[in-house]
């Protein structure tokens, strides 16, 4: 039974239909293929990208989620910008601190972020799913707690707001009507923070978005890990590693980076001494 029947829960409400966009031809697709770069979290660090962009001039580049941006973005990227279409979309770290927040959704390119909307990038589809799935919100498999920004601002009250509204950290929550509102739409590629079900950390509830989307692609930050996975259910996914950058089709423009923690756990254990060493008992 599909994941879409077996949460089918009484909360699903009526969405809006958006507009649906009109499929690009497979030569329309092949023709994108090298035009637009996914670029994995960046946190922080832009160079890597004004460089990619300038040297291999992409039509379009799409980053995955936690931009942490030192600036507001579309000063960080100015760059560039006025020969690639940039967009974005939301990753956990993006709401730790007001700094983060109003440089992404404050900035010029607010209206780039993908989150929960299909949109023309380059002749393609991309749907885009930011943020991550939270307990106190949705953590699928299980039902959700709160269906909704609104019903969840409901509950908590006026104290609890955050400007008037949801408190900041949930501005990267993933709210079940997000999601659903995505399920009722076509794309050729969805681009998320979290990964499929195909990754150990990954959620059965972004393939089944992928599926009902009808894509052929899906991106995924969050893990910091260059990963190619088989294709299934007519879609290939890949993760996008820490500060790497991909085309289309999955190949590297600019290669991953190690993920700073894995840097740090591995210098929190030193390499074994000889004295550590078990020594073998001789005669
Ligand atoms: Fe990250």
């Amino acid at each position: 039974m599909s994941y879409f029947h077996r949460h089918n829960h009484p909360y699903r409400r009526k969405v809006n239909k958006e507009p649906v966009l009109k499929a690009p031809e497979s030569a329309e697709i092949e023709r994108a293929s090298e035009e637009i770069f996914f670029c994995g979290d960046p946190h922080g660090y832009f160079d890597h990208i004004l460089k990619a962009a300038q040297e291999h001039r992409p039509k379009a580049m799409v980053i995955l989620g936690d931009l942490q941006p030192p600036a507001p973005l579309h000063e960080v990227l100015e760059d560039i910008l006025s020969f690639v279409d940039v967009w974005w979309i939301p990753g956990n770290h993006d709401t730790d601190n007001d700094y983060f927040y109003d440089r992404l959704w404050r900035s010029e390119l607010a209206s780039h972020n993908l989150h929960g909307r299909v949109a023309l990038v380059n002749g393609l589809r991309i749907a885009g799913l930011g943020g991550v799935f939270r307990g106190q919100i949705w953590m699928p498999p299980l039902s959700p707690n709160y269906t909704s920004a609104g019903s969840f601002i409901r509950r908590i009250g006026r104290g609890n707001m955050w400007r008037g509204g949801l408190p900041r950290r949930h501005r990267t929550s993933i709210f079940p009507s997000t999601y659903d509102n995505l399920l009722t739409q076509k794309a050729d590629v969805l681009v998320t923070h979290e990964a499929p079900g195909c990754h150990r950390k990954g959620f059965l509830a972004v393939d089944q978005l992928a599926k009902n989307l009808e894509v052929k692609y899906i991106f995924h930050g969050h893990q910091h890990e260059d990963r190619h996975y088989p294709s299934y259910f007519g879609f290939t996914p890949r993760g996008v590693g820490y500060r790497g950058i991909v085309t289309l089709k999955g190949d590297d423009v600019v290669p991953a980076q190690i993920d700073p923690r894995e840097v740090e756990a591995y210098e929190e254990k030193p390499p074994m001494s000889w004295s550590s060493m078990p020594l073998k008992r001789l005669g």
